[in-house]
């Protein structure tokens, strides 16, 4: 099932998400419906505030759905290591038509818990390591509008009000 993404400002978008501590059929569930959600909207990532669920549970698949084996869900996930730093241009479907450049740090090591509750940890770099900080900033209310600098921040708020005024937001 398709669910509704909210748009920035929902006030979800900005509340902490619950940790998970059952993991049941209904979590199976809502995680499958992140992916069909995410796949329908071309996004690599997607976490559960987006779909208006105050929970710690994001999915993310660099290749779009192309790949089963590049599907990752992540919950309760923290972020254990971090190094470097990257600064790339990066979106966010709770954010249509705005792409900004952020700066996150260039490999992340990740530690989560399956759809099972079975914890694991993994590394990403670029790109990964992008959606990794990108999705698990979601779980602790910070969108990326406040990953970029003040100036572009603020350009990006009058777009949006723009947007909003014209009805296309
Ligand atoms: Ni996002």
């Amino acid at each position: 099932m398709i669910l509704t993404i909210v748009k920035y400002p929902e006030p979800v978008l900005e509340q902490p998400g619950e940790p998970v501590t059952e993991f049941n059929a209904e979590l199976r569930k809502l995680v499958a419906d992140m992916f069909e959600t995410t796949y329908a909207s071309q996004g690599i990532g997607l976490a559960a505030p987006q779909v208006g669920v105050s929970k710690r549970i994001t999915v993310v698949d660099l290749s779009m759905g192309k790949d089963p084996k590049q599907k990752l869900v992540l919950i309760n996930p923290e972020i254990i290591l971090s190094e470097g730093r990257q600064y790339e241009e990066e979106g966010c479907l709770s954010f249509p038509d705005i792409r900004e450049k952020v700066v996150r740090a260039a490999k992340v090591r990740i530690r989560a818990q399956d759809e099972r509750g079975k914890w694991f940890e993994m590394d990403g770099e670029e790109l990964l390591a992008r959606a990794f900080q990108h999705e698990i900033d979601h779980l602790d209310g910070i969108v990326f509008l406040f990953r970029m600098s003040a100036l572009k921040r603020s350009l990006n708020l009058r777009k949006i009000r723009k947007m909003q005024n014209e009805g296309t937001w």
